[in-house]
């Protein structure tokens, strides 16, 4: 490997091995998976397996005994090899032998829950079957929903492919601020908010014959809402098919939850899969990540590699220090060619993904979560786990939310494990002790529901007309305190009345498609005449990926480039300069190339600000520009955001106003060095501490205007170490 960088790596016979497991285990999997189960009794059968199955450390390991059910469908190894059709590929999946059975099941039955392994062709199958039996014959669709944005339009451009229709014809998707869909769309991917959404305008789903809740193991927010949304429905739309679909081991609940709907098993088929373990904890995963990528490119055979990261900036970090070692490796070593997958990937991008590795070459994919069930690449032989994934945290105690990288749950991580095994034995590398997976990892993820924000979920709840959220049908309830907090947020943005009804302006807020506070800030543009800026604030805002640019080689120009944008007042006019700036520049691609900015980042703010410009005449709200009105600016913001406040407290270090949290300015930001006495921040992101990011200069008697029923003159006062009222203002609303 070079000599000057060998004492990075860690050898692979450093990594223990978990001894095998026995072949009964294997047996009884393959035994349980060949039968169909209709029914919740069979269900509870199928659990006492996975009980069995719960000493997960073997879980993996006990794959590795040959199987029955690998007679029964070909090899995919070796019928990859060649190349295959489409149709082909369609045959070889372990859902077709299945195909007449399953649409057999759905006409027979209302609602049924689908189970089966990653990968074995569920999402992108069972549309088309469906299709092809006739449930779009009378102009109806079906519908299939994703909680992942990539997967969503990713799975939607493979079935059109299948199909042979242009994707935004027959098959189609809609995500958020992106309607890829047209009179003739007959199959509709969509993520699960967007579907959340329709409801809005459709409240009985009448356009559909089928939906399918697609990835229910996942149990994000919007995914727990629409399970009691479908199921009300269903009720009232007898000719309605429900499906819902996971990948996970247990969906009893599910079954229960759908008044005991019968479970359909597709068989699993999996190879062995052999999992090491490190030996110590690693200070620092991604270049450990680094060095197994290397480790196993130059020791072990062909075959490609998954590597589980928590986001963005990591996968490109990791890119980086990949690229330039392999660089340093010349030609000692095969061809690795590097795919980062992430939420904001470009469609073209992502495309890449799936286009087969050339012979006597390596591909390495950088992916986040997205991997672990939403998106199956084929030809996985190796994985690296390094345990984390990034995760939104809210605390109802201090009303903070922040994102957070957390460790994964044992759930995941076999999940994880999995993908190495899904076309031949492979092998899996977990970045952490076997100590701390069997004493660490919790058995599965804590469902959104019951660790995040509520307030967007509860306005488009009353916007549905469901007043009374203590008793709505959850699969999995939210804290009561979440869920009071989120009440009291709204009723204190002026979205309820002290009725709990929605009001006037929450009724627009609920129309756009983000969350209650931007929408509040983009609705009070109107007062403050600066909507041509708030807009474009939302849009940058909304972008997600970054928005600069910062090649290690380059980090003096790029922070330079950078500085430039900066604004005195804050950040998020440092965004609308970024973004005035491009517009004045005709959006040349040239430009941001010199600035240092992204351009893909910007083409979508773009998108999105275009979206928006669209809602506000639906809303009724004027494009006004008030571009000198900095002030004006910045009240706005402050009515949307006026929870995000910290004053100044000592030592560079701020107090969040309401709950005395201590906070601190993000380097990148433009107030990182002036300290100003107030300020408003856009989010937290917690790392080695909780760091605001995207933070504009306020005054404190703007609080009083915009926010007079939260704050009090009293708690603004400027004695910093007064101790603050804990409960929220409640003075009467005006509407
Ligand atoms: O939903 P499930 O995990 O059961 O499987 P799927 O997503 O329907 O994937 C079935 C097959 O389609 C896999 O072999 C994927 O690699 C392939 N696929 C693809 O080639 N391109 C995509 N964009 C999505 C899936
Ligand atoms: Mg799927």
């Amino acid at each position: 490997l070079g000599k000057d960088s060998t004492a990075d790596y860690i050898e692979v016979d450093e990594l223990e091995k978990v001894p095998q497991s026995e072949q009964k285990k294997w047996e009884k999997d393959q035994m349980a998976s060949a039968v169909f189960k209709f029914g919740a009794k069979d269900v509870k059968k199928t659990d006492d397996y996975e009980l069995l199955l719960e000493d997960q450390i073997d879980f993996i390991q006990a794959l590795q005994m040959p199987g029955s059910s690998e007679k029964k469908v070909p090899e995919i190894s070796d019928v990859q090899k060649k190349k295959l059709t489409i149709e082909e590929t369609k045959k070889s999946l372990p859902i077709y032998p299945f195909k007449d059975d399953l649409i057999a099941a759905v006409k027979e039955y209302q609602v049924l829950i689908i189970k089966g392994e990653t990968g074995s062709g569920k999402t992108t199958q069972i549309p088309q079957y469906l299709h092809e039996a006739g449930f779009t014959a009378d102009g109806k669709k079906i519908g299939c929903t994703q909680p992942r944005r990539v997967a969503a339009m990713s799975v939607a451009a493979r079935v059109a492919q299948e199909m042979d229709v242009k994707l935004g014809n027959e098959v189609g998707y809609a995500i958020r601020f992106e309607d890829c869909t047209s009179e003739r769309t007959v199959i509709k991917y969509m993520t699960d908010g967007t579907l959340h959404r329709e409801f809005l305008s459709e409240p009985d789903l009448q356009s559909y014959s089928v939906m399918i809740i697609d990835e229910a193991h996942e149990r994000t927010l919007h995914t727990d809402i629409l399970f009691g949304l479908v199921k009300d429905i269903a009720r009232f739309r007898p000719d309605l098919k429900l499906l819902i679909s996971s990948a996970t081991l247990d969906v009893t609940k599910f079954s229960e939850f759908f008044d005991d709907a019968p479970v359909y098993q597709i068989p699993g088929r999996r190879f062995p899969v052999d999992i090491y373990y490190t030996k110590a904890p690693e200070a620092d995963y991604v270049d450990a990540c680094v060095v197994s990528i290397l480790q196993i490119h130059v020791t072990q055979p062909l075959g490609d590699i998954l590597v589980f990261l928590t986001g963005q900036d990591e996968i490109e970090t990791c890119h980086e220090l990949l690229q330039d070692r392999v660089r340093r490796l010349g030609s000692k070593v095969k061809e690795l060619i590097i795919l980062p997958l992430y939420a904001n990937l470009p469609s073209d991008m992502q495309a890449k993904i799936f286009e087969p590795t050339p012979p006597g070459a390596r591909k390495v994919i950088l992916a986040t979560n997205i991997a672990e069930t939403s998106l199956t690449i084929d030809n996985i032989i190796y994985v690296i786990d390094p345990g984390f994934a990034k995760q939104n945290h809210f605390n109802s105690r201090t009303g903070m939310e922040s994102l957070m990288v957390v460790p994964i749950s044992k759930a995941s991580a076999n999940q994880r494990a999995g993908r190495a095994g899904r076309v031949a034995a492979g092998k899996c590398f977990r970045l952490y002790t076997a100590w701390s997976y069997k004493h660490e990892l919790e058995e599965c993820t804590v469902p959104e529901i019951q660790r995040i924000n509520l307030g967007n979920a509860v306005l488009m709840l009353k916007a549905l007309g469901i007043n009374d959220l203590v008793h709505f049908d959850f699969l999995d309830p939210p804290p009561h305190e979440t869920l009071v907090l989120a009440l009291e947020q709204l009723y204190a943005l002026g979205a309820l009345n002290h009725h709990g009804e929605l009001t006037k302006l929450g009724r627009r807020m609920a129309e756009l498609p983000v969350d209650p506070m931007m929408a509040k800030m983009v609705l009070a543009s109107e007062k403050y005449k600066c909507s041509e800026e708030i807009v474009t604030i939302g849009a940058m805002l909304s972008v997600n990926g970054a928005i600069f640019y910062r090649p290690k080689d380059k980090i003096i120009h790029a922070d330079t480039a950078r500085k430039n944008f900066y604004h005195m007042a804050g950040d998020h006019l440092s965004l609308l300069n970024v973004y005035n700036q491009w517009r004045d520049s005709d959006y040349s691609l040239q430009w941001c190339y010199e600035n240092f900015i992204q351009h893909r980042s910007m083409k979508r703010a773009r998108d999105v600000r275009e979206q928006l410009v669209n809602l506000m005449q639906r809303v009724e709200i004027e494009m006004v520009s008030g571009i000198d009105e900095t002030d004006n600016i910045r009240k706005a913001i402050t009515s949307g955001y006026f929870y995000h406040i910290a004053r100044f407290s000592k030592g560079g270090s701020y107090k969040t106003v309401k709950h005395n949290q201590s906070v601190t300015i993000h380097p990148n930001s433009a107030l990182f060095e002036t300290l100003p006495r107030w300020v408003l921040y856009h989010e937290l992101v917690f790392t080695t501490k909780e760091f605001m990011r995207q933070v504009i200069e306020i005054e404190s008697k703007w609080l009083l205007e915009v926010a007079p029923h939260y704050y009090k003159a009293k708690e603004l006062e400027d004695s910093t170490n007064k101790k603050m009222p804990k409960t929220v203002g409640r003075s009467k609303m005006t509407d």
